[in-house]
């Protein structure tokens, strides 16, 4: 009876410690109709750890304290404290972002292929350099994408351009960034899986259980992004994104209609229990066609549709519909005005193996000057001739347009080229930029499998920085995107990935140098096998028998 009452009164503890430490679970889905029929699709889902902070590096070497979470993923949880880390952010993307057609995305990190960077606090006791290899290790082990190449050669610190998105606590120390990209890794379903695992409600229910691979992989433009941030007052913010972009137009006889059922193939059958929200949002297109949204049970608010998925009737399937329209008219190519402030083209020119001349061209779309980061990390496979770099506006050369943060030039096989610029672009005017460009040498273990396919280099990336009073300017936009204060925030905008073409040697000598001496071999060996082996036995052939 004791033991009993002594179990049970531990039980009570560990609920109510439980119930103390407060964790939150918000999810929600949004949807975007986008101007050139497709639409776009945001899901996610963020746990916040009230009242947690990071872990102070300098306790690195101390046992660190036991951690107990309910719902914030404890996978995650374990790899943050053990390299101490104080924001993180790893998104995984397949596919280009058609900044002109489709806008700036919801979640800004959609840079093709695997993007890292993280930004942790200086330590004696363990160097950053160390704990950024350890967390490139832990995070490829724990979303099964090859982050353990993202090394030295392609590590960077481009403090300009990536800012935190949270807080940095004061511990004394400075904190540093470090970001890494690897255009080359595409995201798959491994990748979702373990990225399924750290949500409380699996896929099971709720908004999550809309994450159909099949479909998911199957659209135009998809990727998946994890984003770790300490929020002051607050506690640590996990954000688990997923963004993709369908053409219903595709699926459904030229209209854009669609439905959960159309696009995931699935409806909600239940709600996660856990979730202190869910919802899903769909933007009302700014456009004079009506359209229809079914269920009815929405409530509207600032251009978007609210549903509450924790109340809703189930199984519930959100339709949107243009009832006036037989079919979707693409825009003609006069009429498409770009979603965005600015516009990047980024090129390799030269058909040397040896030599190229890098060349990107700038549009400013606004009636007003911009200014805008640039940065530039590059792996040393290109090497640049800064003294080379012109800049022209309009047909003139204007040096005055650019000023040159940093550059940190590269090293072969050792580290990257680093290129941050701030450039300020005239209104309404296109700023070309070009600079010479050598194509080194690799040794020929360098060489990927698929050598002859060239190798990706990593987007340039742009912040567009405006001032604050430039909203009071009418952009000269049919369709601003979604309302001007998130247009003051800076927003990260990156250029397509480049495909170099370096001096490759003819792997397929060896290739073919092996496949004759082994046939050569194969046909002696076979013969001469032939020859010891066969049993020569005399036959008499006798007299046919009367
Ligand atoms: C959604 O519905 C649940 C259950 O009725 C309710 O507790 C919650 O406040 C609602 N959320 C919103 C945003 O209205
Ligand atoms: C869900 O809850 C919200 C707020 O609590 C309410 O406005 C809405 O009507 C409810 N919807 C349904 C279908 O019960
Ligand atoms: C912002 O306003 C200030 C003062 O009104 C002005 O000097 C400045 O040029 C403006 N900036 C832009 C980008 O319009």
């Amino acid at each position: 009876m004791f033991w009993r009452n002594n179990i049970l009164a531990v039980l009570l503890l560990c609920c109510t410690w439980c119930l103390a430490t407060s964790e939150e679970f918000h999810e929600a889905l949004t949807f975007r109709p986008l101007q050139d029929g497709r639409l776009a699709t945001r899901f996610t889902f963020t746990t916040l750890l009230r009242g947690a902070y990071p872990r102070d590096p300098s306790t690195l070497q101390e046992e660190d304290e036991s951690q107990h979470y309910a719902i914030f993923p404890l996978a995650l949880g374990q790899v943050l404290r053990e390299y101490a880390v104080t924001e993180l952010h790893l998104t995984l993307n397949a596919g280009k972002w058609d900044y002109d057609h489709w806008g700036y995305p919801d979640e800004p990190g959609v840079g093709t292929g695997a993007e890292l960077w993280a930004w942790m606090g200086e330590s004696a006791a363990r160097s950053v350099d160390e704990r950024w290899k350890g967390l490139r290790n832990a995070l490829s082990g724990q979303f099964c994408a090859s982050l353990g190449s993202l090394d030295e050669q392609r590590t960077t610190s481009p403090e300009l351009t990536f800012r935190p998105e949270g807080s940095l606590p004061q511990w004394g120390t400075t904190h540093q960034l470090r970001h890494g990209t690897l255009p080359s890794e595409h995201v798959c379903t491994e990748n979702l899986t373990p990225f399924l695992k750290l949500l409380p409600c699996k896929s099971l229910t709720g908004i999550a259980s809309l994450l159909n691979p099949h479909r998911l992989f199957d659209a135009d433009w998809h990727g998946l992004g994890v984003h770790v941030r300490y929020l002051e007052n607050e506690g640590i913010e996990v954000r688990l994104s997923f963004q993709s972009v369908f053409d219903p137009v595709r699926y459904s006889n030229g209209r854009r209609d669609w439905s959960l059922r159309s696009v995931f193939d699935r409806v909600i059958d239940r709600s996660c229990p856990i979730a202190h929200s869910s919802e899903i949002r769909v933007a009302i297109p700014k456009e004079e066609t009506a359209v229809a949204i079914t269920p009815d049970s929405y409530t509207t608010h600032a251009g978007f549709v609210y549903f509450n998925v924790s109340n809703a009737s189930k199984p519930l399937d959100i339709s949107m519909s243009w009832p006036d329209e037989q079919k979707f008219e693409y825009a003609t190519v006069s009429s498409a005005v770009p979603l965005t402030h600015v516009s990047v083209r980024r090129t390799l020119k030269g058909s040397s193996q040896s030599r190229g001349r890098l060349s990107v061209s700038i549009t400013n779309h606004m009636p007003i000057t911009i200014q805008t980061s640039y940065l530039e990390s590059m792996p040393w496979l290109l090497q640049f001739y800064l003294h080379s770099l012109q800049i022209y506006s309009n047909g003139v050369s204007r040096d005055d347009l650019i000023s040159i943060v940093s550059y940190i030039p590269s090293v072969p096989h050792v580290r990257p080229t680093l290129f941050q610029a701030i450039l300020t672009l005239p209104p309404k005017s296109t700023l070309h930029l070009s600079m010479d460009v050598i194509k080194p040498f690799l040794r020929y273990t360098e060489h990927p499998p698929d050598a002859q396919r060239g190798w990706d280099l990593p987007p340039a990336v742009l912040v567009p920085l405006l001032h604050s009073n430039s909203s009071t300017l009418d952009p000269g936009l049919s369709n601003p995107p979604s309302g001007f204060e998130q247009l003051r925030l800076p927003r990260r905008m990156y250029t397509p990935v480049l495909l170099v073409d370096l001096a490759t040697p003819d792997f397929s000598m060896p290739y073919n140098v092996i496949i004759m001496s082994c046939t050569l071999i194969a046909l002696i060996f076979g013969m001469v096998f032939n020859l010891l082996t066969r049993k020569f036995t005399l036959i008499r052939v006798s007299p046919e028998p009367k």
